[in-house]
């Protein structure tokens, strides 16, 4: 029997049991169950799990290889199978030549040189060394990208962004118009830094925007004076000529930095410019620190399996098919977005490394807003319905940007709900609410049933100090280790992403279609839609 089929075994038992009364039970529970590492608290006692539940979903992850698959990654060897490249994101916040110099001399360069590259650029325009073609210094970077180009920068740069910053930074992805047009409204091009972002350099999106914002800046200023207000920044610098942006003004990365996996390296110029090259370094530092953690604690006290053992249990486990997370922190209120695609996009697969189809569940639905505002939109149903959903709270303890009395007002909201979800509310609970209410019996017989909450939802609680530049770069790369350490069990390649293209290759077909004469053959509701869009 694989570790897998006892955890399922052990938590089907462990589902009849209630989490609250697991406290009595065991008295180290809490103790067993949460630890602190660089800053943040994190306490997975709240989940379903018995002690010997607990115990077999640590299990899976020594029998699944993710030792020696930590081992092949730091190492540099090729993990993503199917593209043949090495995944060493990790390399990136390695501010230790000594373990640079381990994997290898051409990538202690690389990163350097980037790192440098970007130091220069930056400490030049926030310096006003570096202006615009009139002379003006640069006010506002429009950074152009999407999916793993985007979702990081943006989340971080709404983390950590100043209150009255010396630079803005605006994030534009969609292909949509409206997203650039409103970006670029109220700008002068003269102070305007346009940096798209692409390690590819051939998405649709980005080039489209690319495009725009360009001639936007040439209407403006002409085509070589424009130059001096364009960037880039690509793993494939050489695409980057075609599009008019000076070579001295491309940033590259290589190939082993996964799309998801990217905002540590140049895809975060804008970041590294508007906020300053020490805040960008702090923030690899805190990354760093979690990686440390991540490759040396044992996995019973190892903050990425502790996440990744709960979601294990809870999908394979239970087959619970979706994950809410829900950061109480207005500054991560991307969060969800940004997990959505770290950890559905490396994980939501159906296939092997080597191509058989998988027998295990693979990554749940992940879904998010921040709380409070949660609470009064889909907490209802989470509280409710019979579907157990379980949730990540995520909070952070102090903030300097709120008075004590807002800030303890959240803290109880997020405590509350955790202990909300865990210990519900009874028949008898409710009932005593009613007759307070003065309902006489038939109003109580149907009133109280519906405020009952059956209770016994799993959460995890992910509490930070201070959301400082460390503790953020700690959050995401706890984060990005519970992703992978999910995808070894689950026994899947988390650094490709096929299911995209099919899309990608459609949109293309489909674009021809509505731009040129004939439509190629299509089912009879996707024929009727491009005829009624068909300019
Ligand atoms: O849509 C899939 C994807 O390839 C993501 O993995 C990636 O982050 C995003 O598109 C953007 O790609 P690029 O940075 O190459 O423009």
């Amino acid at each position: 029997m694989t570790a897998l089929d006892t955890l399922k075994i052990q938590a089907s038992g462990d589902a009849v049991a209630r989490i609250v009364d697991q406290f009595a039970a065991d008295p180290r529970r809490l103790e067993q169950m949460s630890l602190e590492i660089a800053d943040i608290f994190v306490d997975v006692s709240k989940q379903s799990w018995t002690r010997a539940g607990f115990e077999s979903a640590i299990a899976v992850f020594a029998e699944s290889g993710l030792v020696e698959a930590r081992h092949k990654m730091w190492t540099g060897q090729a993990i993503n199978v199917s593209e043949n490249r090495a995944v060493l994101h990790v390399a990136l916040r390695d501010s230790d030549s000594e373990n640079l110099r381990l994997r290898g001399p051409e990538i202690t360069q690389d990163v350097k040189a980037a790192r440098d590259a970007m130091r220069d650029y930056a400490g030049g325009i926030r310096s006003g060394l570096i202006t615009g073609a009139s002379g003006k210094p640069f006010r506002t970077i429009i950074h152009i990208g999407i999916g793993g180009s985007d979702l990081g920068p943006r989340l971080v740069w709404q983390g950590l962004q100043p209150q009255k910053p010396k630079l803005d930074v605006r994030f534009v992805a969609n292909v949509d118009g409206s997203e650039l047009a409103l970006a670029l409204a109220d700008l002068d091009p003269d102070e305007t830094l346009v940096i798209a972002v692409s390690k590819t350099f051939t998405t649709q999106e980005t080039l489209a925007n690319f495009l725009a914002a360009r001639q936007w800046l040439i209407d403006h200023m002409g085509e070589t004076r424009a130059k001096a207000h364009m960037a880039a920044v690509s793993a494939a610098p050489d695409k980057t000529g075609a599009f008019g942006i000076a070579p001295d003004r491309v940033f590259g990365f290589k190939d082993w930095v996964g799309g998801r996996y990217s905002l540590w390296s140049a895809v975060s110029l804008s970041l590294v410019i508007a906020l300053g090259y020490d805040v960008y370094e702090r923030l690899l530092a805190g990354a760093h620190t979690m990686d440390q953690h991540f490759l040396t604690a044992p996995f019973e006290a190892n903050a990425p399996v502790l996440l990744a053992a709960a979601q294990i249990y809870n999908r394979i486990g239970l087959g619970r098919p979706s994950r809410a997370v829900i950061p109480y922190v207005h500054r991560l209120r991307r969060l969800a977005a940004f997990l959505q695609q770290l950890e559905m996009e490396s994980n939501g697969k159906r296939t092997s490394p080597t191509g058989e189809v998988l027998s295990t569940q693979t990554s749940p639905v992940v879904f998010g807003d921040e709380g409070t505002n949660a609470q009064h939109a889909f907490f209802q149903m989470l509280h409710q319905s019979e579907d157990v959903v379980p949730l990540e709270l995520i909070a952070v303890q102090k903030n300097g940007e709120a008075s004590a009395d807002m800030q303890q007002k959240l803290l109880s909201n997020v405590i509350a709900q955790g202990e909300a979800f865990m210990v519900g509310k009874s028949m008898a609970t409710s009932e005593a609410e009613c007759a307070k209410m003065g309902l006489d019996a038939d109003q109580t017989a149907s009133i109280a049933p519906q405020k009952v909450c059956p209770g016994n939802k799993p959460s995890t609680t992910v509490l930070l100090r201070e959301l400082t530049p460390e503790t953020l770069g700690a959050l995401l790369a706890l984060y990005e280790h519970k992703t992978f350490a999910e995808g070894i069990v689950m026994g899947l390649n988390s650094f490709d992403q096929w299911g995209v293209e099919l899309g990608k290759t459609l949109a293309t077909s489909v674009l021809a279609d509505i731009t040129g004469l004939e439509i190629a053959p299509h089912d009879p509701s996707t024929t009727a839609l491009i005829s009624r869009v068909k300019l």
